[in-house]
């Protein structure tokens, strides 16, 4: 009987660490642009309340990272852009910025990956990144914490998007993207992509339907080959899947570490209920899902962003928030 029980009690606590493990394909990136949001703390016992296991943070600032410690909340670390070069150029800083960063914190903070940078682009990401990813990798290793090295791209990366199936690399980041892809499968790390289907569709109203912006619908909208798409976002990540089984990268895996909309600030393209209905969509349709291209593992989305930030450019950027600064909902989001 003892036994039984003892099995019936593991089987609960196996399950139950299962659902810890793989609560959900959502997260939510925690910005700091703004000159009226709350205390770290405070932002981390608002995200533990909504059952959010996942953040990420665009660098690494120990206000927050100190915050962060036992939460249990798992981490996408960036580094800032303008240490991209020093990175690649110069091992000593790489180990330096993994001692101040990680160590210091990783005893009880989770870290899901480090991500260099943030929507690399023209001459960092050629001269640079590829060698900043491996001095940094090199670095974490030394240190025998598991942490994955990575970077961020974005769709801008692409000379062809449409249909998702002739997605590829535009041609002076070709070799870049091949180097990095190259490193990232060998090492079975993921790439995280910025990936935000308002901006195609505010660019082509007349072209594309709002239900497939914000993938609200179940109706097909593209047809590619023997692949069907209902929401744009999964098309335009397809449309990264493919360039990078084109270029080393057929078996890495895409995080969407950035994807949201805004709640107002250019005209009727920005509203609660479209920024609602995306976002909401985001959680109950598209993260339970593979994408055409990948069927077999769910979509992990970071929604953009925590809370409205007034030190951004231009209102529409201004108003990407799930929350006000004083911690009231712009719009609610069931998790
Ligand atoms: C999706 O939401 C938008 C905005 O609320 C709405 O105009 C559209 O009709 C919805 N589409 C479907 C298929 O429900």
């Amino acid at each position: 009987m003892a036994s039984v029980l003892s099995f019936i009690n593991l089987c609960v606590l196996l399950v139950h660490l299962n659902i810890l493990v793989d609560a959900g394909g959502i997260g939510l990136n925690y910005g700091l642009l703004g000159n009226n949001l709350p205390s770290p703390p405070q932002v981390i016992e608002l995200v533990k309340s909504r059952n959010i296991e996942k953040i990420r943070l665009f660098n690494p600032d120990h206000n927050v990272l100190e915050a962060l410690r036992n939460s249990r909340i798992q981490v996408v670390l960036g580094t800032l852009n303008a240490d991209i070069p020093n990175l690649a150029n110069d091992p000593g800083f790489a180990r330096t910025w993994v001692q101040d960063n990680i160590v210091a914190f990783a005893t009880n903070v989770n870290f899901i990956c480090i991500s260099v940078g943030n929507e690399v682009q023209g001459d960092t990401l050629r001269n640079y990144v590829p060698n900043a990813i491996k001095n940094l990798d090199a670095a974490v290793k030394a240190t025998g914490y598991k942490v994955p090295v990575t970077t961020t791209i974005g769709t801008y990366l692409l000379s062809s998007s449409y249909p998702p199936s002739t997605g590829d690399f535009v041609g002076d980041n070709k070799a870049a993207m091949q180097d990095i892809l190259s490193y990232l499968s060998n090492n079975g790390y993921p790439i995280l992509a910025t990936v935000y289907p308002y901006f195609p569709y505010t660019s082509q109203p007349a072209q594309i339907s709002i239900s497939y912006a914000l993938g609200n619908s179940s109706e097909v909208f593209v047809r590619d080959g023997d692949k069907q798409y209902t929401a744009l976002l999964v098309a335009m990540t397809d449309a990264i899947y493919a360039a990078m089984e084109k270029n080393n990268g057929g078996s890495v895996e895409i995080i969407v570490c950035e994807s949201g909309w805004p709640s107002k600030g250019n005209g009727g393209f920005t509203s609660i209920e479209l920024a609602q209905t995306y976002n909401q969509n985001l959680v109950t349709r598209i993260s339970n899902h593979g994408t055409p291209r990948k069927p077999g593992s769910r979509l992990e989305v970071y929604i953009f962003a925590i809370f409205n930030e007034n030190q951004k450019p231009g209102e529409a950027e201004q108003n990407f928030g799930l929350y006000y600064p004083d911690m009231t909902e712009v719009y609610h989001i069931d998790f």
